[in-house]
């Protein structure tokens, strides 16, 4: 029994997704979410700036919160430093959250897959890594799309249905015009929009993201290492904010009832 929290954490809220499915499914374990809107966004940072960030985010955490396990609930993030996390804490166990580019290539007709993420997702070798291992003569078309990060940051629930179906053709667009049959949401963020990309995607494209999987990951951790808890469990909500007059922009109204909505308590850092 380890009463500890599992922590999610993200640029902002596109962990979230992540973080909802995970506590409704695993009523019995606490859990911490941490939206660094301090820093965001994390796709415009190059990798040194994002291992200081974190280097320095992860242990604050680690003496606020003593998680029993982190979840990098961010693309940008995990592409760029889960692997120096791991070998700076290394009894702490992360998950990370990547691009689900191999089913995109092994489910590809067309051979050509799109993967929209953030600038610096979209860049990273790990992304032609997985190209090369996976997808012997397909192509894999990235997509920045670091517009889309701030309309779900600060736009999303202000924004009708028609809103947001629109931002989303361009995209599909792109993909359509270079024959391309499967697109990775890989970018956290994105998440949000998921019923409107596979409404417009349909029938000629696939859209691939990893929440349940992640989710299984996280539960088969937890279970594989004895750290299960049931009971009692705390639900928090902090947010780092960066003090500034437009990156503080409120997301849907207040932090606070957005914490309340997802039944976590707010604290402000
Ligand atoms: N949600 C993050 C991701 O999955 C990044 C957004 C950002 O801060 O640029 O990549």
């Amino acid at each position: 029994m380890d009463k500890r929290p599992v922590v999610f954490l993200d640029s902002g809220i596109g962990g979230i997704p992540y973080c909802r499915e995970f506590a409704a499914r695993n009523p019995g374990e606490s859990v911490v979410y941490l939206a660094d809107r301090r820093n965001f966004p994390y796709g415009g940072r190059s990798r040194g700036e994002l291992l200081d960030i974190l280097g320095a985010l992860v242990p604050d955490l680690v003496s606020r919160e003593d998680p029993k396990l982190v979840v990098l609930a961010c693309n940008t993030a995990s592409v760029s430093a889960l692997s120096f996390l791991r070998e700076r804490f290394p009894r702490l166990p992360f998950v990370g959250t990547v691009p689900a580019v191999k089913p995109a290539l092994l489910g590809t007709k067309t051979g050509r897959i799109g993967v929209l993420g953030t600038d610096r997702t979209v860049r990273d070798p790990y992304i032609a890594e997985l190209a090369a291992a996976y997808g012997a003569g397909s192509q894999v078309i990235p997509i920045a799309a670091p517009e889309l990060v701030d309309f779900v940051e600060y736009r999303y629930a202000l924004a009708g249905e028609e809103e947001r179906r629109r931002v989303l053709i361009p995209y599909l667009e792109r993909l359509r015009a270079a024959g391309a049959d499967g697109l990775v949401l890989g970018c956290t963020h994105f998440l949000f929009l998921l019923e409107e990309f596979r409404r417009e995607a349909a029938p000629d494209i696939t859209v691939y993201e990893s929440v349940e999987g992640i989710t299984r990951r996280i539960e088969s951790l937890l279970d594989e290492g004895g750290l299960r808890s049931a009971g009692l469990p705390f639900r928090r909500f902090y947010v780092r904010l960066s003090g500034g007059p437009e990156g503080d922009a409120p997301f849907p109204g207040p932090w606070e009832s957005l914490a309340r909505s997802l039944g976590f308590e707010l604290e402000i850092l």
